[in-house]
């Protein structure tokens, strides 16, 4: 087609670390199939999935469960969060090296794993091994609360859909104490807040975080040393439960991401090196996920293309970031070896992802080692030498 005239750049696959796939349990607001399309077609190449799901996913049994389904129906790569609630404290570590990381929920928003007791977040914090990943969904005064929580026992904690000014500056003075804390933030907090509540109405704009201030907003832009990580947090949700009076909190956000960090290149707010950085390099770094061989996604600088009410693959039938301009698209898409997406078609079945935490079974022990963080102190940093250094021009 017409790539002589593009301006093509070979990013590497990128690596989204909080995807809720509603598999099983809500396959009519995504599944396996329809979550990995979705993936592919944003540019990302591996999804860490949420245990909130029905049943939740909290022993044995339930993860054998949701192993099966990926394993038969996800196109891209992907490993599995377990969660932790009250029953679980002693039994849910026997698991960590098959998980993704440990998520637990500190305040109220879409679960039924929700944590109130301390006693219990601490015995989470201390039976769950030091170099596998506890994520939190931890808001405004809880993330000052579970840092202490987890740094009293020395351990590392990643604090996810960071939204608030209050947020990010507790994290920004954990960091410089040297506390084991990371982050991720999410596009609907970084390109939409309170002003776009007219926009969507009270329903459709429903989120966990909510949207904040554009003071908010301005204090994740003035920190971005501070994010480790992008993430998603795709929430699908169809547009009628959407628009309706129990509307549930949550963005589909897949396929926009990548958009909307290139748009936002092009615009200047970011670089390229950021977006490798902290969609891709720290993910990796962070979740101590392996290597995709031969695994890349091209876009295009100068394509521009207005965000449409619905993308293509999310069940989810909608998007709060209809309308936008973009400059900037996904080309291509390619994931070990094969073509995975191109110009807008999906051409990977379901079952050609893998549990990339299989991967690692076969491999050494001294390889994971290796491949830890040398400190988990967050801030971006020259990492050791990586495949993708040739990615940048
Ligand atoms: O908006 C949200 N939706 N926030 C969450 O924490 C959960 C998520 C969901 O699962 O729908
Ligand atoms: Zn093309
Ligand atoms: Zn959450
Ligand atoms: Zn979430």
């Amino acid at each position: 087609d017409c790539m002589s005239s593009r301006q093509l750049k070979k990013l590497p696959g990128f690596i989204d670390t909080h995807v809720h796939v509603r598999e099983p349990g809500a396959t009519h607001k995504e599944n396996y199939a329809s979550c990995t399309a979705a993936a592919l077609a944003g540019g990302v190449t591996l999804i860490c999935a949420m245990p909130n799901t029905n049943p939740a996913i909290v022993d044995e049994e339930s993860l054998i469960l949701v192993k099966k389904l990926a394993k038969e129906n996800a196109r891209c790569d992907y490993a599995l969060f377990v969660g932790a609630s009250s029953e679980n404290t002693t039994t849910i570590s026997d698991l960590a090296s098959e998980a993704a990381g440990l998520k637990m929920y500190l305040n109220e928003t879409f679960t039924t794993l929700r944590l109130n007791d301390l006693n219990i977040w601490n015995k989470h914090l201390a039976n769950w091994p030091k170099r596998t990943p506890i994520c939190v969904h931890a808001e405004s005064q809880t993330t000052a609360a579970i840092i202490l929580m987890a740094s009293l026992q020395n351990r590392p904690i990643h604090i996810c859909h960071v939204a608030r000014k209050e947020e990010i500056l507790i994290i920004k003075a954990a960091k410089e104490k040297g506390l084991k804390v990371t982050c991720e933030v999410c596009p609907h907090h970084l390109f939409l807040s309170t002003d776009d509540i007219d926009r969507l109405g009270p329903n459709k704009s429903q989120v966990r975080p909510v949207l904040t201030s554009p003071e908010d907003q301005q204090a994740l832009w003035e920190n971005l040393h501070v994010i480790d990580c992008f993430a998603t947090d795709h929430a699908p949700h169809t547009l009628d439960e959407k628009l309706s009076d129990k509307a549930p909190p949550g963005f589909p956000g897949l396929e926009t991401i990548l958009p909307l960090l290139l748009n936002a290149v092009n615009e200047g707010r970011l670089t390229m090196e950021d977006i490798v950085n902290k969609f891709h390099k720290n993910p990796k770094r962070i979740f101590s996920l392996p290597d995709q061989p031969n695994t890349y996604v091209e876009v295009d600088m100068d394509e521009e293309w207005v965000i449409p009410e619905a993308m293509l693959y999310s069940k989810a039938g909608w998007t709060p970031f209809a309308g936008k301009s973009i400059k900037g698209s996904i080309h291509r898409v390619v994931l070990r070896g094969e073509v995975a997406y191109v110009d807008g078609q999906i051409l990977v079945q379901p079952g050609f992802g893998q549990n990339v935490r299989e991967w690692e079974k076969k491999l050494p022990n001294l390889l994971s080692e290796i491949s830890r963080p040398p400190s988990m102190l967050g801030l971006d940093r020259a990492i050791s030498p990586s495949p993708y250094h040739g990615f940048m021009d």
